[in-house]
């Protein structure tokens, strides 16, 4: 039984015209290449990304494809429109099926959001704003199709790819029973907000998706809020019935003989852990920390009887485990490393292989804008991203820079940014620690190759990307008890805590 897992597509409608170019008449509509090395994914890249991916898919005769959610930009209609043309597509081409879970970018709970961006023609210049705010500024377009959509407006859009009862399915059910109406799918007595989406399929013999929609709405003020940091700890406390839901599929997967795997759009636990035992707890930067769940959330999920849960929204591959709960983070078309999972169930026995993106046709259409605006501004990072000679290569561009000009301001102090150009063996006692002898190749590198290695390890989920001798090498400077001693610069508690980081990744 096998099936793909496609994570964080982030469709842009390319196509769209925007009412600022002639729809159908093939000229493209892009955001700007600002606006894409400002963000954690590449916007233009995304349309040749995901028919790469679903030719892939094809190719290697698979069937069934899991959609984890942020399918669309925004859950603008006109995006989640482009997005259902090329499932349609593919549907009735090559006879692939959808199941899919939302996002926190496909839909806004009770009611729709208005959406606006940056758009430019062909010729990458002069970007206006597109929005759906008659609000907005007098110079922006008005178009009533970049509305984000509401849950109900979701569920409607996304009816025919699991959302509602398929045809050609061997078993479908809610944690309401077996309606597939949305006025049948929330608890007795709650409001809008209480719509869930969540499913249960079974697309082939013996294999049950458990579809977790993990979308939790809280007013504040007059504005309904998307819960989308620490997800699932807002998903137990809100939604009580569906652990008892998740605990009965279980019971029933166990006794029947299915194979469960279980999705949602966020990680069910923290994707970096440390410590053992009680003391387990998320081992991030700040802006992970803050996005992560508790441990305390993914036990409760491995006591209900999930052995395996696909998260997406972190834009990075891995694979975390903690009380028999193995978190897959299935990387993103559009983020490096740029790739999807395959997940093999036969019988007992799960394999997951994580495919990365090589050929991606077209992913360089955007390239004459991107070099247009770029030109003027001698920016290094842009230079460096417009020089990739492949797909891959423009994500690493993009990750790059975003290390530079997010996280590393983001997740770390000036005091930590000052001895990046450091030699790592200026900054701790190597010669104590017994590193000089051992890795005189690697004690001289400056501390920036060990930051940007981090990044990269926590894109990539494994160690593959470096060679055995610098993962042994960073994992002794990380393991030894005496590292907080040999920290020759005073007062930098950071590198201390980024060893801590980094051991997690290496672990
Ligand atoms: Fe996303």
């Amino acid at each position: 039984m096998k099936i793909a897992v496609v994570a964080d597509v982030h469709l842009h409608d390319l196509h769209g015209g925007y009412g600022m170019l002639e729809e159908g008449g093939g000229e493209l509509a892009l955001r700007t290449l600002e606006d894409t090395m400002a963000s954690t994914r590449v916007f233009n890249e995304s349309y040749p990304a995901f028919i790469a991916v679903l030719d892939d898919i094809v190719q290697r005769g698979i069937r069934d494809v899991v959609l984890l959610g942020d399918y669309s930009d925004d859950g603008q209609l006109g995006a989640v429109s482009a997005v259902k043309g090329v499932l349609s597509s593919y549907e009735e081409r090559h006879g692939l099926r959808f199941f899919l879970t939302f996002g926190n970018h496909d839909c806004y709970g009770p009611e729709p959001r208005h959406q606006a961006k940056r758009l430019t023609k062909a010729d990458g210049l002069q970007p206006v704003i597109v929005t759906s705010d008659e609000n907005a500024d007098e110079t922006a377009l008005i178009r009533s199709d970049m509305r984000g959509m509401s849950t109900l407006e979701a569920m409607d859009a996304m009816a025919d790819y699991g959302i509602a009862q398929p045809d050609d399915v061997l078993h479908w059910e809610t944690p309401f029973g077996d309606s597939d109406q949305p006025k049948d799918r929330r608890p007795a007595g709650s409001d809008a907000s209480g719509l869930d989406a969540s499913y249960l399929v079974e697309p082939q013999d013996g294999l049950w998706l458990l579809m977790l929609d993990a979308n939790v709405f809280q007013k504040v003020g007059n504005v309904w809020e998307l819960r989308a940091d620490a997800a699932w700890d807002y998903v137990l406390a809100a939604r009580p019935y569906l652990l008892a839901w998740i605990t009965d599929v279980a019971q029933r997967a166990d006794q029947s003989g299915k194979t469960l795997l279980a999705f949602s759009h966020y990680p069910a636990l923290p994707l970096a852990l440390a410590g053992e035992g009680d003391a387990v707890k998320a081992a991030c930067t700040p802006d992970w920390a803050r996005r992560m769940p508790s441990p305390e959330s993914g036990r409760q999920l491995a006591k209900a009887g999930i052995r395996w849960h696909f998260s997406g929204h972190m834009h990075v591959g891995g694979r975390i485990e903690l009380d028999g709960l193995v978190n897959i983070a299935v990387p993103s078309p559009v983020a490096y490393p740029g790739g999807y999972v395959i997940v093999n169930a036969d019988s007992d026995k799960v394999d997951i292989e994580t495919v990365r993106l090589e050929a991606v046709q077209g992913y360089d259409a955007a390239f004459p804008a991107y070099r247009a605006q770029a030109a003027p501004t001698g920016d290094r990072a842009f230079s460096d991203a417009l020089a990739a000679p492949n797909y891959p290569s423009f994500l690493r561009a993009h990750l790059q820079s975003l290390i530079e000009n997010k996280h590393l301001p983001e997740d770390w102090p000036p005091e930590f940014r000052a001895v990046l150009d450091t030699q790592i063996g200026q900054l701790f006692d190597v010669d104590a620690l017994g590193l000089t002898e051992r890795w005189p190749q690697f004690t001289p590198l400056p501390l920036r190759q060990m930051v940007d290695d981090f990044y990269f390890l926590r894109g990539d989920g494994t160690t593959n990307g470096l060679s055995a001798e610098k993962i042994a090498f960073y994992r002794d400077l990380c393991a030894g008890t005496m590292v907080e001693e040999s920290v020759k610069t005073s007062g930098l508690q950071d590198l201390i805590r980024f060893l801590e980081l980094f051991r997690a990744l290496v672990r």
